[in-house]
């Protein structure tokens, strides 16, 4: 049977976006099977995919690093050689397997070619013969015993293949079928949420039991001790904690995700502040961590109130990834009739405690949608913008991004080199600077670079003040772009 892979780990291999095989498929230049892409197919439509590059080393040496974890009793770093270990074992299985069935097939194949041609052949010369029936089987019974067999070795690609599955365990969620990956020995939980899934969750430390997910099918191992109780007819079903496990092989979960905001509990969190930066005179950049057993789950384009004593409290976005809960980035521009903004840009410093309570917003990634994104901030909006594109960049699905960053002329755009950093290393980002003038026809500046798609394929997100939005609105209305592709956020 032809050698089928998944989506994402097709994806992996031949070094695209998932969503770019996405829209091949939608295309009808790539086929699938239940949802998988067989490899010869793949390499078909991918003919100079490099296989032999230095990123496998480099991913080696990387997934090494993760296979290692904190035992939380000890504070000891041990290698977790165990899930690596097993995940090898099983797939020498498969190669064996694999191995064994195509050297049988190919055995055939040349057999096949290679006795047709020399009967073909022997016929024609022993035509005029007169005993040619008795040399023809003569012949023949020399034949057979001496065809020969090339019992190749494997191709490169499909070592390749096997070589990402032995170093990741592939997780599939269901009902939403959202898959991500399992490096090393990283809890369920980790890599669901540096996946860009909203996983239930809640301490991440074994106490609470919302991270309750039930093994359909695959190997998992616990990492680490837990003391929230699973009932034996909980573990009868196969139900394990996903912040104390992880896969030993390729996995499907049946797990609860938060689908909108609606889906996440309000929270109220103690954060200490890790650095306050000033990337120009109107902006501060106050980076944030949580308490290990207390971080905070929202989805990418909220945010949430920050209090401190004495001083008072205001709402800001959260200007980073949920994929990365303990550590919480905000973007304040210094108002003087703000009070929390004053005392962060003024008075605060490094581990000092504020009061976190949220997450509240709705301005968040339409997870359900194929297209393109583009992204359009004015000036301080980039903070909610950032998160969402982070988190995009973690679903790994956007075939295309697009950011258009609109900043007063006299005012630089705080995070420039970021910007065009992401710019430079990912060939599916697309970053343009513009300033107010530009802003003043966002419609033609935006269109200039989205050209030759149609404006309605494409998914908008807009977080800027009432004026730019009343712009954007017309462009939108006038290229008849659905209403449920334009999300607007005001700042
Ligand atoms: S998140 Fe609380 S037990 Fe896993």
């Amino acid at each position: 049977m032809a050698k089928r892979i998944s989506l994402s780990r097709a994806a992996r291999l031949v070094g695209v976006k998932r969503g770019t095989l996405q829209q091949q498929i939608r295309a009808g230049e790539l086929k699938t099977f239940e949802g998988e892409i067989v490899l010869a197919d793949l390499l078909h439509a991918y003919p100079d995919a490099q296989f032999e590059d230095s990123s496998m080393l480099e991913r080696v040496e990387q997934i090494i690093e993760q296979a290692t974890f904190i035992n939380p009793d000890s504070s000891v770093r041990k290698p977790d050689n165990v899930a690596l270990t097993s995940r090898i074992m099983s797939l020498s299985e498969e190669l064996a397997r694999q191995k064994r069935d195509l050297s049988r097939q190919k055995r055939l194949l040349g057999r096949y070619r290679e006795f047709t041609g020399q009967l073909t052949e022997k016929i024609e010369q022993l035509a005029a013969e007169p005993d040619a029936l008795r040399q023809l089987q003569a012949w023949l019974e020399q034949a057979v015993t001496n065809i020969s067999v090339d019992d190749d070795t494997i191709d490169q690609p499909f070592v390749n293949e096997t070589f990402l599955r032995v170093m990741s365990a592939q997780a599939t969620v269901i009902p939403s079928n959202h898959e991500f990956f399992i490096e090393g020995a990283e809890s369920i939980l980790e890599a669901g949420l540096r996946g860009g899934l909203a996983l239930n969750y809640g301490c991440s430390n074994g106490n609470c039991g919302l991270c309750k997910l039930r093994v359909v099918s695959g190997d998992t191992r616990k990492i680490r001790h837990h003391d929230y109780s699973l009932t034996e007819a909980e573990k009868g079903l196969g139900y394990i904690l996903g912040c104390c496990n992880t896969a030993m092989s390729d996995v499907v979960l049946e797990a609860d995700e938060a689908h909108g905001s609606g889906d996440i509990p309000k929270q109220s969190i103690p954060i200490r502040i890790r650095k306050i930066d000033h990337p120009n005179p109107e902006v501060i950049i106050v980076s944030t961590r949580t308490p290990r057993t207390s971080r905070l789950r929202f989805l990418a384009g909220q945010g949430a109130t920050l209090s401190a004593d004495n001083v008072g409290s205001a709402f800001y976005p959260i200007a980073s990834c949920p994929c990365d809960d303990m550590n919480l980035q905000f973007h304040i521009a210094l108002d003087k009739q703000d009070p929390i903004a004053c005392y962060l840009g003024e008075t605060a410093k490094a581990n000092d405690l504020l009061t976190l309570e949220g997450p509240v917003g709705s301005f968040v990634l339409n997870e359900n949608s194929a297209n393109p994104l583009v992204f359009i901030a004015q000036g301080i909006g980039f903070a909610s913008i950032k998160g969402l594109i982070e988190h995009a960049m973690a679903l790994d699905v956007a075939e295309k991004i697009y950011l258009f960053w609109i900043a007063d002329s006299d005012e630089p755009h705080y995070l420039n080199n970021l910007c065009r950093a992401w710019n430079d290393a990912l060939d599916n980002f697309e970053y343009v600077a513009l300033t107010t003038a530009d802003g003043e026809r966002p419609g033609d500046a935006i269109m200039q670079r989205l050209s030759p798609g149609k404006p309605a394929d494409f998914d908008y997100y807009l977080c800027s003040d009432e004026k730019l939005r009343a712009g954007v609105e017309q462009f939108v209305e006038s290229r008849e772009i659905p209403t449920d592709q334009f999300l607007y956020e005001k700042i």
